[in-house]
């Protein structure tokens, strides 16, 4: 089955023409099968938006998800497992705050992913799914277990993930990619690369302890992968060191530039779509305004009106006593008496609102969908980082100055005001750092989506293109850390330093005994 089939030309010339065009073209449609390891809507959309990619390019996608469109797409299979998944949407501070802590964020992600896998693994859709169809590919979320590898396995077929974030540091061993953490900043750092003898140290020390707690957590993913495909089945780790291709929502002008594998492939900036033209209201909102915008958000995950009460009085507070405009998202509506030059709402066109000329500042909890936003349109962002990568998201836009970061633990009225008066005071230096980040940003020789086919017809035609991965898979650890070599040299310089040892005393030794002699 074509593509761009050629039935439908009749003239010589033209299929002499559509020859020559062709080659370039020309591709199997795929029949690809994905999951969903987490439901959580900005871990979706990035893997909806690569779906939908590979839908409009052509290939037939059955996914298995608790998100669903609504709507029939052509080429496009829900399997529908909204029963069986609890959401990540919009949840209590608290909860978001003890869970997604950076001690506690693998363990709860690693928890919640298994979870998936145990449940999906056990629905007879799932296995109607894998049985009524041939699949030529297998997509899921690189996250935190890689138990749903076994899918890849039992159907023999290749493997490619997909980060919501950037790049998780607890698999580089898995991958057998290890970035050197002097100066490559792992997923929880708070800084774009460690400048100074303590963030070395707290780098390293993340490294270590993100790899640690991982094989820690996931040594129950080869126990599930045995319970449902079968008692022989390799280890889980194993079984995802096979995985073809990763996509990375990053990108190395905004990560920093770091030694990465060909199979390791940047889409940042995946789910930004075209801005459209703002609702009446909110332009009328903007365009009013005696002295410029701020737009504020915290994100979908996390129900700003649960948030601690000395977090709120400082917003409120804080953004009543500034001559700007603010647009905040804000769930409810019990602020009480809010300041004239503050619009809430519950939700906002927040792509288009950042693209607005007149927007002048980005609050953000630095969730990576806002903050790529944000570099899109060059708009400058004071961060307030909560949980998971957001930290590292918001040094990064710190490092190339487009914007400030503020712990919201010490976060008060005062701090808030302060930060904010300095960027708007400062507004053409972090402006114009904010456009050259996204002229960098933007300048590429391939869009993400651009990427992803050419990426993914590309790991398909080649069978799983394993001649991609690093021949470091292959070593045991003593043998990539050259443990082996450093022993036998250690061991040889030991040899020889205790050899001269008892060489010279001997020698002197026996010196000494003639010297005595002749004395004598
Ligand atoms: C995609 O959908 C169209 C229309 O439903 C169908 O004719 C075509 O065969 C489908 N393609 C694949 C690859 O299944
Ligand atoms: C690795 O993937 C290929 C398909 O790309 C498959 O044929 C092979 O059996 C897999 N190996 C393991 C160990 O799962």
């Amino acid at each position: 089955m074509s593509l761009f089939g050629t039935r439908a030309v009749s003239s010589m010339w033209l299929l002499v023409l559509s020859l020559l065009v062709l080659p370039l073209q020309y591709t199997q449609a795929a029949q690809i099968l994905a999951l969903v390891p987490l439901a959580a809507k900005s871990h979706w959309n990035v893997l909806d938006t690569v779906l939908q990619t590979l839908v409009a390019r052509g290939h037939n996608v059955t996914v298995i998800t608790p998100f669903l469109k609504g709507r029939s797409i052509a080429n496009y299979t829900e399997v529908d497992i909204s029963h069986t998944l609890p959401s990540g949407i919009a949840m209590p501070w608290e909860n978001i705050m003890g869970e997604c802590s950076v001690a506690n964020n693998l363990p709860y992600l690693n928890g919640r992913h298994r979870f998936t896998c145990d449940i999906v693994f056990g629905l007879d859709e799932f296995w109607n799914t894998i049985r009524s169809h041939k699949f030529d590919l297998f997509i899921t979320e690189l996250l935190a277990s890689s138990c749903d590898s076994y899918v890849s396995h039992h159907l023999q077929i290749p493997q490619i993930l997909v980060t919501a974030s950037h790049m998780n540091t607890w698999y580089h061993d898995t991958f057998a990619s290890h970035t050197n953490p002097a100066y490559v900043s792992t997923f929880h750092s708070g800084f774009a690369t460690p400048s100074n003898f303590v963030q070395r140290f707290m780098n390293f020390y993340d490294y270590l302890y993100s790899h640690l707690v991982y094989k820690w957590v996931d040594r129950e993913a080869t126990k599930i992968g045995r319970k449902y495909f079968g008692p022989d089945v390799p280890d889980a780790d194993t079984v995802m060191k096979n995985t073809s291709l990763v996509f990375i929502n990053g990108h190395f002008t905004v990560d920093l530039p770091k030694p990465v594998l060909p199979n390791f492939v940047d889409i940042g900036g995946i789910h930004l779509v075209p801005p459209k033209p703002l609702p009446q209201d909110i332009k009328q909102f903007i365009d009013e305004s005696p002295n410029g915008v701020i737009y504020f958000t915290f994100g979908s995950t996390v129900k700003m009106d649960t948030a601690p009460l000395h977090i709120q009085k400082a917003f409120v507070e804080g953004l009543s006593g500034i001559s700007h405009r603010v647009l905040w998202k804000y769930e409810s509506a019990t602020l009480g008496q809010l300041p004239d030059n503050v619009m809430i709402r519950k939700w906002f066109p927040q792509r288009d609102i950042l693209n607005y000329s007149k927007v002048d500042l980005f609050i953000s909890h630095g969730g990576m969908a806002g903050v790529y936003e944000a570099i899109d349109s060059g708009i400058p962002v004071l961060g307030i980082p909560l949980f998971f990568d957001q930290k590292h998201n918001i040094a990064n836009v710190v490092h190339w100055g487009a914007g400030k970061m503020l712990d919201y633990n010490t976060l008060t009225n005062e701090t808030l005001v302060e930060a904010i008066n300095e960027m708007i005071y400062n507004r053409a230096k972090y402006r114009k750092n904010a456009m050259e980040l996204s002229k960098r940003f933007k300048d590429r020789p391939r869009t993400p989506k651009q990427e992803i086919v050419y990426w993914t017809e590309y790991v398909i035609k080649h069978k799983g293109a394993h001649h991609l991965k690093s021949a470091a898979l292959k070593l045991n650890r003593f043998q990539y850390f050259l443990l082996d070599i450093i022993f036998l040299l250690f061991f040889a310089l030991t040899t020889i330093a205790l050899f001269v040892y008892i060489a010279t005393k001997s020698i002197t030794h026996k010196l000494s005994t003639l010297s005595k002699h002749k004395r004598e």
